[in-house]
């Protein structure tokens, strides 16, 4: 009886969360202040942002091979895409000699100058002379709690269900880190990627496929959940969006990519697995191992030539 409650609870609690955001996400953005790390805008320190924004350009990095930033970064238009309520590693490509940093967000949620402010100070004190002044030319702080951005050199554009707005082959760089398990049309965004990039040039995604604490009994219950009534719990939330490592890679390459490197970062243990073989075997069944046990991936991929 206790557990047809919690399940009855789960289903609905997260029904009425997705009708909410569906009615008032502008005002619940305002009044949440989510910073889109999961962390309450009081609760993050900007010297921890700081350290995960580098260890986040420095994964990008890596997984391009690159040693050093500078001299492949210099004159590119880098996309990122879900930044959250961050510009750091947006500071880190800039302070690296990009011509523009375009951040992409669902939602928008660089509210906090302050914050920002005291970021792009951190960053600038930590910098060598020369990745300071490159980041100099883009942002300027004007005393301690304002920042000056550049509007060509950085943005912040807000833009949701997956429409880039970018022209044509005008992005040398595209890079997300947690942010492709949250898109619902994950196909309508590669194509939108493969527009907005110019051939030959590379991105590099890093995802949680992990439930988000959305499941009920075992982390991999929640992809027992019927596509239809898991949309209507998450579809305006943000929510992951259960797409599997396999799907990835087909719409990847589906889309005129050419996957250069693809890691599995995390995994589920083999307990989870067994949890979700009980509960629905059919399901099992139907995913491949890999698919199965999958908790995280990083990815680089590049546009075709042609
Ligand atoms: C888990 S947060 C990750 C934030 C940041 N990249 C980090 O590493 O902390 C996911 C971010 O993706 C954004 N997002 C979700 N769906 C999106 C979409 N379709 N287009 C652009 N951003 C999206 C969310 O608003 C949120 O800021």
């Amino acid at each position: 009886m206790r557990f047809t409650k919690r399940i009855i609870s789960f289903y609905l609690v997260n029904f009425l969360k997705n009708m909410l955001m569906w009615l008032l996400s502008g005002p619940i953005v305002q009044l949440r202040k989510p910073t889109g790390s999961g962390k309450s805008a009081g609760d993050t320190d900007p010297d921890e942002t700081y350290t995960y924004a580098q260890s986040v350009f420095r994964k990008y990095m890596q997984q391009l091979e690159v040693t050093d930033p500078t001299p492949f970064l210099k004159g590119k238009a880098v996309l990122e895409i879900g930044p959250g309520d961050n510009l750091a590693v947006a500071f880190l490509f800039l302070a690296h000699g990009a011509r523009q940093v375009v951040c992409m967000d669902r939602f928008r949620l660089v509210q906090d100058r302050t914050k920002n402010a005291r970021l792009a100070r951190i960053v600038l004190n930590s910098l060598p002379e020369h990745n300071r002044e490159y980041l100099q030319q883009a942002v300027a702080c004007a005393g301690d709690k304002e920042i000056r951005l550049d509007s060509y050199r950085l943005q912040y554009l807000c833009s949701a269900l997956e429409t880039i707005p970018l022209p044509d082959a005008s992005v040398d760089l595209v890079v997300s880190n947690a942010v492709l398990e949250h898109v619902c049309n994950i196909d309508k965004l590669f194509q939108e990627l493969n527009r907005v990039m110019k051939p030959g040039s590379v991105m590099v995604h890093a995802l949680d496929l992990g439930p988000h604490q959305l499941y009920m009994e075992t982390p991999l219950d929640f992809l027992t959940i019927p596509e239809w009534c898991w949309k209507l719990m998450t579809s305006c939330r943000g929510a992951p969006n259960r797409a599997r490592k396999s799907q990835y890679e087909q719409m990847v390459v589906s889309n005129r990519f050419k996957i250069m490197t693809m890691q599995i970062t995390d995994s589920f243990s083999r307990r989870e697995i067994e949890g979700l073989r009980t509960r629905a075997p059919g399901l099992c069944r139907t995913l491949n191992p890999e698919d199965l046990s999958c908790r995280g991936i990083l990815f680089a991929a590049k546009k075709n030539d042609t």
